[in-house]
């Protein structure tokens, strides 16, 4: 019998969750660990006694600590970094920067590439679970793969996952399925190269079709099509539907947040995209395949059956939900994406003061994650209105 991959969990004890890797043969139980002992065991169901003692007495228990996900003053369990690398974008959208563009940071106030596999190792060895890399673009990055490659060999369990404008992504498909990189969100908030323009203020419309094109071609990734709701995408929502109806894709429809520098003017909001979607198709609600923020529904239409998920932040808070956690390409923790408070921890990695006081920090801005969003006016009720965080634009944060 061959089981890979399993848990065991020792109560009462110092170390009460362990990870490893193992084979059991009849009689024989192998721990290909870096200390792996190999021994003999006359039945399985004992052997957890005999491994507690040989751990004990043999191995470094500090390496097999329990870890305990981090969990804020309201009992949610934050096990998901959003790691923004880089704030360069090489489009301009304009539910996300003004059109004259933003101040980009100085190179020396941005992470290292080491110093960004560094805080990601900190905060998975704290329980974060999973890492998406956002930007700016991330895959404008230099030296982006070398981060995943760190990250992963550290961490061969985390999921790791990708918010990406798809415009660079033919260049690292290969890198990305090698280091098992399966979760890719794509931007694309117009089906014609007139309406991507307007928006995003660049021409690069055929350039990402194409790349979408060659990443579900590897039939190896999960991916899923991201949208900002804007007036002009209810004329293109047949659109979207014909083109991947019958693709292996999710299709998401994301309320405009509100940001500073950008006429926040009241938008689409998710009962105006589902009353549309009713028009093309049956839409059925399917909670099952609900993720903490998107709400997801299956559209029947011509034979095909489309997941489509909705984000509506501004219509349906989902904070309660929330697992997140945010670094900043210059080394800030944001414990939420529209609160301005941040948590310096680059300066105390720079300064040599080392990782517990690195963990300090993190684990005080844990505890002092707000509750939820608190919009200062609401923008669907025909208000215009700026968003409370004032010191970020979205491609500073990371969406
Ligand atoms: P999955 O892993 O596929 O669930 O990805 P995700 O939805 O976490 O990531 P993605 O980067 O695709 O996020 C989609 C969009 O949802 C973001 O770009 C934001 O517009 C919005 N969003 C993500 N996280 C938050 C959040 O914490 N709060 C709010 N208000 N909106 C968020
Ligand atoms: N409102 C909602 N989503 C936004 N994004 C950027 N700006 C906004 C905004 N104002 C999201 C987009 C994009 C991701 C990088 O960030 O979904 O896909
Ligand atoms: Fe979490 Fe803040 Fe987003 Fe609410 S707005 S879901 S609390 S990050």
């Amino acid at each position: 019998m061959i089981i890979h991959r399993k848990e065991y969990f020792f109560f009462g004890s110092d170390f009460t969750e362990i990870k490893i890797l193992y084979s059991i043969e009849i009689c024989t139980l192998h721990l290909p660990l870096e200390n792996a002992v190999n021994f003999k065991i006359a039945v399985v169901s004992p052997c957890i006694i005999i491994i507690k003692r040989l751990f004990m007495e043999n191995l470094n228990i500090n390496k097999f600590r329990k870890i305990a996900p981090l969990t804020d003053g309201f009992a949610r369990k934050l096990d998901y970094l959003r790691v923004s690398i880089t704030d360069k974008c090489n489009l301009r959208c304009n539910y996300c920067m003004p059109a004259e563009g933003v101040e980009f940071l100085k190179h020396d106030e941005v992470l290292r590439n080491e110093e960004f596999i560094y805080f990601i190792d900190i905060f998975a060895n704290l329980g974060v679970r999973k890492v998406r890399f956002t930007g700016g673009e991330p895959l404008l990055r230099k030296g982006f793969t070398d981060i995943l490659t760190g990250t992963r060999d550290k961490h061969p369990d985390i999921e790791l996952c990708i918010t990406t404008n798809g415009i660079l992504l033919d260049e690292v498909l290969d890198d990305l399925k090698r280091l098992n990189v399966r979760k890719l969100n794509i931007s694309l908030d117009s089906m014609s190269r007139q309406g991507f323009l307007q928006i995003a203020r660049r021409d690069y419309f055929d350039r990402v079709i194409s790349n979408i094109e060659k990443t579900l071609e590897m039939d190896f990734f999960d991916v899923k099509i991201n949208s900002v709701l804007h007036h002009d995408i209810l004329k293109e929502l047949n659109d979207f539907i014909e083109y991947f109806k019958n693709r292996n894709v999710t299709l998401r429809f994301i309320e405009k947040m509100p940001f500073p520098h950008l006429d926040n003017q009241k938008e689409l909001n998710s009962d105006d995209l589902t009353a549309a979607l009713e028009k093309i198709g049956r839409i059925e609600r399917n909670n099952k395949e609900d993720t903490r923020v998107a709400v997801m529904y299956d559209l029947i239409y011509r034979n095909n059956k489309i997941k489509i998920g909705i984000i509506p932040p501004m219509t349906h808070c989902f904070c309660s939900q929330c697992n997140r956690l945010r670094l900043t390409c210059d080394g800030f923790l944001r414990t939420c994406l529209h609160s301005d408070t941040e948590y310096d921890l680059k300066t105390p990695y720079r300064m040599d003061m080392g990782d517990e006081a690195v963990e300090k920090i993190i684990k005080q801005a844990v505890l002092e994650k707000p509750k939820k969003h608190n919009f200062e006016c609401d923008i669907y009720s025909g208000n215009v209105c700026s968003s409370i965080t004032k010191n970020r634009t979205m491609s500073k944060i990371g969406g």
